[in-house]
């Protein structure tokens, strides 16, 4: 599958629970519930969240998905996920550069993460992508306890 195959568009409400599949398939994704999912769609979200999918062409059905929330200036990538099948095929790359468009739009110039020191294939889409390291949060995450990085990129 490529990106060219692939459209991006808005998260909707009949996409959680094929991205709640996605997810369920992916051990660093974070495990958000449904009604996370759905309270981030919400345009009263607080803080406001910028969700969107990359939905395969042919049926509509995602494959991959990206949501950050904004507090302009700054916005926080929470989570970036692609179907483990879909991986490896510019789809990440291609969520996160229209995620930071949306976010540039709305008034973001700097977005900022968190991610598992483990998780080299997010660390290379993140370095890709031009984010560099501002800092380190000593076991940041449980279960697995585990540092983490955290990363800066100005999209302003
Ligand atoms: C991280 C993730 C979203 C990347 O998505 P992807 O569609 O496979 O990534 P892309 O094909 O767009 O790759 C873009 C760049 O990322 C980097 N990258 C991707 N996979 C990588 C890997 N396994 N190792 C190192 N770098 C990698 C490369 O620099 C790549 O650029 P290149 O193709 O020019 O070499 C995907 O691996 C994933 O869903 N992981 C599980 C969920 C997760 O851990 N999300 C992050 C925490 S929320």
């Amino acid at each position: 599958m490529k990106a060219s195959e692939l459209a991006i568009r808005p998260m909707r409400a009949a996409d959680v629970a094929r991205v709640l599949e996605i997810a369920s398939g992916l051990p660093t994704a974070p495990h958000w519930n449904e009604q996370t999912y759905l309270a981030a769609l919400e345009p009263s979200s607080t803080p406001r969240r910028i969700a969107i999918v990359a939905a395969e062409l042919t049926n509509d059905e995602p494959v991959g998905f990206a949501v950050s929330n904004l507090l302009a200036p700054q916005a926080e990538l929470e989570t970036v996920a692609v179907a483990a099948e879909a991986q490896g095929q510019g789809i990440g790359r291609v969520l996160l550069e229209r995620l930071f468009a949306e976010l540039r739009q709305a008034g973001a110039v700097e977005v900022f993460l968190e991610s598992r020191t483990s998780n080299l294939s997010a660390l290379g889409l993140y370095r890709r992508l031009g984010f560099r390291e501002t800092g380190n949060r000593s076991g940041y995450y449980t279960d697995p306890i585990e540092d983490a990085v955290v990363m800066s990129l100005t999209i302003g």
